[in-house]
């Protein structure tokens, strides 16, 4: 409920310029270029150990790697008792290659590609996330007798609201299974010579600011496992995943949700519900995505046009935009933005900000900026960690900006900003591309 909150752990303010991880923004902008993804390092650090102390005694951490992902990141988790939740060949590629043992990835998704199966049957995935009833036979079909082990994603209505397009349970929702086709995922799974079920899942949706949701989570959870209970294998504890989607703070006056509260309201459910007396040893799963990562990061832009708007009022154009934060176009996002080389200075302007791409690209509907502020400025868009640059795009054919990771005084460029030969890289003149016809195939048969 503070700016505070907001800001990477290590922003510090000296002289009017802010710093992260001991190093002047100005100077990364300066080295580096705007736009450009900031990460600080010590935060990220902090986040995991923090998950992990929070779920201490009943489970174990699973970061959904859809919010932000780069092996830099897989390599900052695998050290840590950290899963993580994959929903693509892509994400599974780059947290193995970040060193995280395929015996702590989930692998998700409400469409998996038969490709993205076989790497579930091949082990390289530990267990796969039920999201279908058909997705039970295709599984089965192409595990020919090879054990696999499976969660069953659960969608029941819980009462969480949010923006409905990140709410992923309920009557609209595609995810997961209802309750009655739950019921009949369990039996098949149970009959089937190859799958081992290992566990049951509810990812309600995001922002989630209430933590005693987990507890209910938990609650439909634990009903499912009681009632099904011989269809689980009995090797191991039976694991019970209440998703992610606890809030972070975007705005100074947004609440704040701990992995601790979150944590302790499961623990309180177990509790009330007798979980282990009646099911047997349990493990906790809780997948955090936005809050391991949104706060750590923040994006760097340099204004580049302040104008009058024809309404009245003023607007600024900065450097980046859609392509490197889609989210205030998709959900209405809201953000703060700092002059990050002027923060002695008051903010008491108003302004519009805007993108530089071609669609109305509004950042920020209003925001007060320095009354000086103006081209060659340079400002920083906090809480700008997750579903930013895992969402970017080379719309009106950008590069993608950098992922920058900072700590104690040093920065290291841990995905290289994009040039314009990636941005051409696989295009072909019409006569330079393989023609191809459906008589290739006849000949090939
Ligand atoms: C299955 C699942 N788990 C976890 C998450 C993470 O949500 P959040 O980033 O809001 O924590 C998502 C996000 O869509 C999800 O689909």
């Amino acid at each position: 409920m503070a700016l505070g909150d907001v800001l990477p752990l290590t922003w510090m303010e000296k002289n009017g310029r802010a710093s992260v991880g001991g190093v002047e923004l100005d100077a990364v902008a300066g080295r580096y270029g705007t736009p450009c993804y900031v990460f600080d390092v010590a935060h990220l650090e902090s986040r995991l150990e923090e998950f992990e102390k929070a779920l201490g005694g009943i489970g174990t951490p699973v970061y959904a790697t859809k919010a932000f992902l780069c092996t830099a990141l897989a390599g900052l988790i695998a050290p840590t008792g950290w899963w993580v939740d994959v929903v693509s060949a892509g994400e599974l590629a780059m947290a193995r290659r970040g060193g995280i043992p395929a015996s702590r990835i989930l692998l998700h998704g409400n469409l998996k590609t038969r490709a993205e199966l076989d790497l579930a049957v091949e082990g390289r995935a530990a267990i796969t996330v039920i999201d279908s009833l058909a997705e039970i036979d295709l599984l089965d079909a192409r595990a020919e007798g090879r054990p696999v082990d499976v969660m069953i994603r659960l969608n029941e209505h819980v009462d969480l609201i949010t923006n409905r397009k990140v709410l992923t349970t309920g009557g609209h929702a595609k995810f997961g299974l209802t309750p009655q086709a739950a019921d009949t995922a369990a039996a098949r799974i149970a009959a089937s010579g190859s799958l081992r079920l290992r566990g049951v899942h509810l990812h309600a949706g995001s922002h989630i600011t209430d933590p005693a949701l987990f507890g209910v989570i938990f609650e439909r959870l634990a009903e499912f496992v009681v009632r099904h209970r011989s269809a689980f294998t009995s090797d191991h504890p039976v694991m019970l995943d209440v998703g992610g989607g606890l809030a972070s703070p975007y705005l100074r006056t947004d609440p704040v949700l701990t992995p601790r509260a979150a944590a302790d309201a499961v623990r309180w459910a177990m509790d009330v519900i007798d979980a282990e007396d009646r099911i047997g040893p349990v493990e906790v799963m809780m997948e955090p995505g936005r809050s391991l990562v949104a706060n750590a990061g923040l994006l760097l832009y340099t204004v580049g046009v302040r104008k009058p708007l024809p309404v009245g009022g003023e607007m600024l154009a900065l450097d980046g935009g859609l392509t490197d934060n889609p989210r205030p176009a998709l959900y209405d996002s809201r953000y703060e933005l700092l002059a990050a080389g002027h923060l002695d200075l008051p903010a008491e302007r108003p302004f519009r900000v805007f993108g530089r791409m071609c669609e109305t690209d509004v950042l920020l509907d209003s925001v007060n900026l320095p009354a000086s502020i103006g081209p060659g400025d340079l400002v920083a868009m906090p809480a700008a960690g997750a579903y930013t640059f895992s969402m970017s795009s080379r719309y009106n054919a950008l590069p993608r900006p950098p992922v920058l990771f900072v700590k104690d005084g040093e920065v290291r460029e841990v995905v290289r900003r994009e040039s314009l030969e990636d941005v051409l890289g696989g295009q072909l003149m019409m006569e330079e591309a393989e023609p191809w016809s459906i008589t290739e195939m006849e000949k090939a048969v």
